[in-house]
């Protein structure tokens, strides 16, 4: 496994992370917390230190299964855990969504205080590794009380580093929040993978100048990328991917995906996670790459792109 910090001022972290959506046991289908743990047991006995989650993944469920594993493992000083607020599921008075639940995207000033606190309580520590905005709309980013909020918990010790993860879809239209940001931020987070480049033509220009570290989340494109869909694949209605992966899109991207034949002609010992992983972390702005996994073997097939390293440029395709 190798490390690198996120950025110049984010913490040092192995190269492949562990993005804990999935494991939260909502939006994805059901799934096992044995053998969700299981998951990040192996992961963690096998390097990797960086952990993705977000308050509202399971609506809680994911932060308290990485807490119970971390102390079960004794873990908890040695393991680097990034959160998000910013998804209101607290308040039951919210409209049910047809699909993600009673959410609503909350960013003021006093609710962003209050989801940290509870996130250090289920966490179960004194301080938030990172602590991200979780995708709030261009509207709710233009008003001061989120940053606001990020400024306070840094400042009472309550989060070590300040984090947004960047609406996906807006990585252009967004980007020109990192002027603003430039000097609170120490890391972003941003949907980026060889099928979706958007970040690359402004964003990561300027996270590289500003000096901010960048996560790489959705780097299989939703189990995508590792080639196990085909035109015929449905998902389950409560698994997201029946919308986000649904059978227009999935056309979509099978059109594109062979484009990169070339880069699996290159490589042939190697899996397709690995390579799609080993494209997230290749590219002189991105630090750390966080494939969701609910399995043990996922994991360990998604591990290895760390010790891989970069793929050289003229080896990727274009899209
Ligand atoms: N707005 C935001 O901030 C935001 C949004 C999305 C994601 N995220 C973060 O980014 C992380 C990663 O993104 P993601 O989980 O949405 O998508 P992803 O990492 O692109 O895909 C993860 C899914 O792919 C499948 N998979 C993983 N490894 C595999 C392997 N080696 N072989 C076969 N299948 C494999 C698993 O699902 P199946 O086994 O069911 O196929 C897994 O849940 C999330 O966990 C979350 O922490 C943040």
């Amino acid at each position: 496994m190798k490390y690198t910090k996120i950025g110049p001022r984010g913490p040092l972290v192995s190269t492949i992370g562990f993005g804990a959506w999935a494991i939260g046991g909502m939006n994805w289908g059901k799934t096992d917390d044995n053998v969700s743990k299981n998951a990040l047991r192996k992961a963690i006995e096998n390097g990797v230190t960086f952990i993705d989650t977000a308050d509202v993944y399971g609506f809680g469920h994911s932060e308290t299964l990485i807490r119970e594993v971390l102390e079960e493992m004794d873990v908890k000083d040695k393991i680097v855990v990034a959160t998000k607020a910013g998804n209101d599921f607290y308040n039951t008075n919210n409209e049910d969504d047809e699909r993600y639940g009673p959410i609503r995207q909350n960013a003021d000033y006093d609710y962003i205080i209050s989801a940290a606190e509870k996130s250090l309580k289920r966490l179960n520590v004194e301080t938030l590794d990172i602590l991200q905005l979780h995708s709030p709309d261009t509207g709710k980013l233009q008003r001061d009380e989120p940053w606001r909020a990020l400024e306070k918990l840094k400042q009472d010790g309550k989060i070590k580093h300040a984090g947004w993860s960047v609406q996906s879809f807006g990585e252009t239209t967004q980007a020109f929040l990192l002027d603003e940001h430039r000097d609170l931020l120490d890391v972003i987070q941003v949907r980026y993978n060889l099928l979706e480049r958007e970040a690359e033509k402004v964003l990561f220009k300027k996270s590289e100048e500003y000096g901010i570290g960048v996560i790489v989340r959705i780097p299989l494109l939703f189990g995508f990328l590792t080639g196990k869909f085909d035109k015929n694949t449905k998902f389950d209605t409560e698994d997201h991917r029946s919308m986000n992966l649904s059978p227009d899109k999935l056309k979509m991207y099978l059109k594109q995906l062979n484009k990169m034949k070339p880069l699996y002609e290159q490589y042939p010992d190697q899996t397709k996670a690995q390579l799609a992983l080993r494209f997230c972390i290749s590219h002189p702005a991105t630090h750390v790459a966080i494939p969701g996994a609910k399995t043990e073997q996922q994991v360990l097939d998604n591990i290895a792109a760390s010790d891989y390293g970069f793929i050289p440029y003229v080896n990727i395709p274009k899209i």
